[in-house]
C-alpha cells in the first residue's frame, strides 16, 4: 500500500513537470517596443528570440543593435554589446556609432574626395578632413523601413538613399537582413543597388564585450584574426597604400592574431591603440572564418565569418567614459568593447591596388556576416 502511494506521488510530480513544457514549447519570436519619437516618426526597438534564449534588439534608427543576449557557461544571460538605457543616448552627438549600420562607405575616404570616371566627388567631411563612416548624416542617423519576415526569425530593414547625399553619386537602395538563428548566430546580409557608378562599403558597428558588464575592458579578450597581412594607416588613420604581412618587421609583431592572442599582451606597443583593417587569408568568395573572441572567466565564445575580404579591428580606443545615458549608467572607459567590422578596405576609392568598391547601374552588392555565440 505504502510503495503503491509513493509511486502515484511520482508520477504525480512527472505529470506535473512535463505539462507546462508542453504548453511552452520554445519557439521564435520578434517582439515591438516604442521608444520615443524623432521629429514626426516613432522609433521601435525590434526583439528576435530563439528557442534557446538568445535575443537580439534592433531599432530601425540607424538599424542600430541595441542588445545581443546570450548565456555564459553557467547558463546565465548577459548582454554582450555597449549601449543605451534611452533614445536620447543614441542621439547624442558623440555616440561612437554603437551597434549601427554604417554606409554608404564604412571607414574613412582621404580628404573626402575621389574620382570617379573622370568627375571628382567631395564628401561631407567629419573626421578631421576625411570623410568617416558615410559622413556627417551616414546610414547610421536615418530610420530604416522595418518588416518582419516569416518564421520570425529575421527582420528586413531598407533605407533609400538619394543622389548626392553626403556627396555620394546616385540614388542607392540599401537592404539588411538580421536573422537570428536556432544556432545562436545573429547573420546580417547585406543588399545595394545604385543607378549611378558609386562606392559602396556597408558593416555592422556592435561594440563587443564578451564579459557582459563584469570586466570594464577587453584586454584580457582573447583574439584571433584570420589576416597574415593589414593595411598600415598614416596618422589620420589612411591606409598608405601598401599591405604589410603581420610579422614583416618585429616593429609589426602587434599586429599578429594568427594565432588566439590576449588583446592587453601587445596593445601598449600600438599607438593609440587597435584600430587597422586586416586583410583577410581567404580561399574564396563564400562565407569563411575571421575571427574568433573568447572570454574565458565568462566562458562566451564568438566567431566571426564573412564573404568580406578585411576586417577592421578597433579597440575602442576614444571611449573615454562621457558618454551619457549608458545602459545601467555604466562608464565606457578607453576600450570597454571591441568592433570587429567586416568590410572592404578603407580608402578603396582612391586606392586602386585595393578590392574594387564601385557598384555600378544594373549589379548588386551583397555582403554576409555572421557573429556566433556559444561557450567553452
Ligand atoms: C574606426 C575608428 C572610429 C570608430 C568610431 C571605427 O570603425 O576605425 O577610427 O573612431 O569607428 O567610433
Amino acid at each position: 500500500m505504502k510503495k503503491f502511494s509513493y509511486l502515484i506521488l511520482i508520477a504525480a510530480v512527472f505529470a506535473c513537470k512535463s505539462k507546462p513544457a508542453a504548453n511552452v514549447t520554445p519557439s521564435f519570436s520578434v517582439s515591438e517596443a516604442s521608444i520615443g519619437k524623432i521629429d514626426t516618426s516613432a522609433i521601435t526597438e525590434y526583439t528576435i528570440s530563439n528557442p534557446s534564449g538568445m535575443k537580439v534588439s534592433i531599432l530601425n534608427y540607424g538599424g542600430t543593435v541595441t542588445k545581443i543576449i546570450t548565456k555564459d557557461k553557467a547558463g546565465n544571460d548577459g548582454d554582450v554589446v555597449l549601449g543605451y538605457d534611452s533614445l536620447a543616448g543614441c542621439l547624442q552627438k558623440s555616440n561612437p556609432y554603437f551597434g549601427v549600420l554604417v554606409g554608404r562607405y564604412a571607414n574613412r575616404i582621404a580628404k573626402g574626395k575621389f574620382t570617379l570616371d573622370g568627375k571628382e566627388y567631395k564628401l561631407a567631411t567629419n573626421n578631421g578632413q576625411n570623410a568617416l563612416h558615410g559622413g556627417l548624416k551616414g546610414f547610421d542617423k536615418v530610420i530604416w523601413k522595418v518588416e518582419k519576415l516569416a518564421g520570425d526569425s529575421s527582420l528586413q530593414l531598407t533605407y533609400k538613399s538619394k543622389d548626392g547625399e553626403e556627396g555620394y553619386p546616385g540614388n542607392v537602395t540599401a537592404t539588411v537582413v538580421y536573422s537570428l538563428t536556432s544556432a545562436n548566430e545573429l547573420k546580417i546580409d547585406y543588399k545595394a543597388i545604385t543607378d549611378k557608378a558609386t562606392p559602396v562599403n556597408l558593416t555592422s558597428h556592435c561594440y563587443f564585450n564578451l564579459s557582459a558588464g563584469a570586466d570594464s575592458t577587453i584586454l584580457n579578450h582573447i583574439l584571433m584574426l584570420k589576416a597574415s597581412w593589414f593595411t598600415p594607416v598614416d596618422t589620420s588613420l589612411i591606409p598608405i597604400g601598401r599591405i604589410a604581412n603581420v610579422n614583416e618587421t618585429p616593429k609589426t609583431l602587434p599586429m599578429d592574431f594568427t594565432e588566439p592572442k590576449l588583446i592587453g599582451k601587445d596593445i601598449d606597443e600600438v599607438k593609440g591603440g587597435y584600430d587597422h583593417n586586416w586583410v583577410l587569408d581567404r580561399k574564396g568568395k563564400g562565407l569563411e572564418l575571421a575571427a574568433t573572441l573568447y572570454h574565458a572567466t565568462s566562458g562566451r565564445y564568438m566567431e566571426v565569418y564573412t564573404t568580406e575580404p578585411g576586417i577592421q579591428f578597433y579597440s575602442g580606443n576614444f571611449l573615454d567614459g562621457t558618454l551619457t545615458n549608458t545602459k545601467g549608467g555604466k562608464k565606457y572607459v578607453q576600450h570597454a568593447a571591441l568592433c570587429l567590422e567586416t568590410q572592404h578596405f578603407p580608402d578603396s576609392p582612391n586606392e586602386p591596388s585595393f578590392p574594387n568598391t564601385i557598384l555600378k547601374p544594373g549589379e548588386t552588392y551583397t555582403h554576409t556576416t555572421v557573429y556566433k555565440f556559444s561557450v567553452k
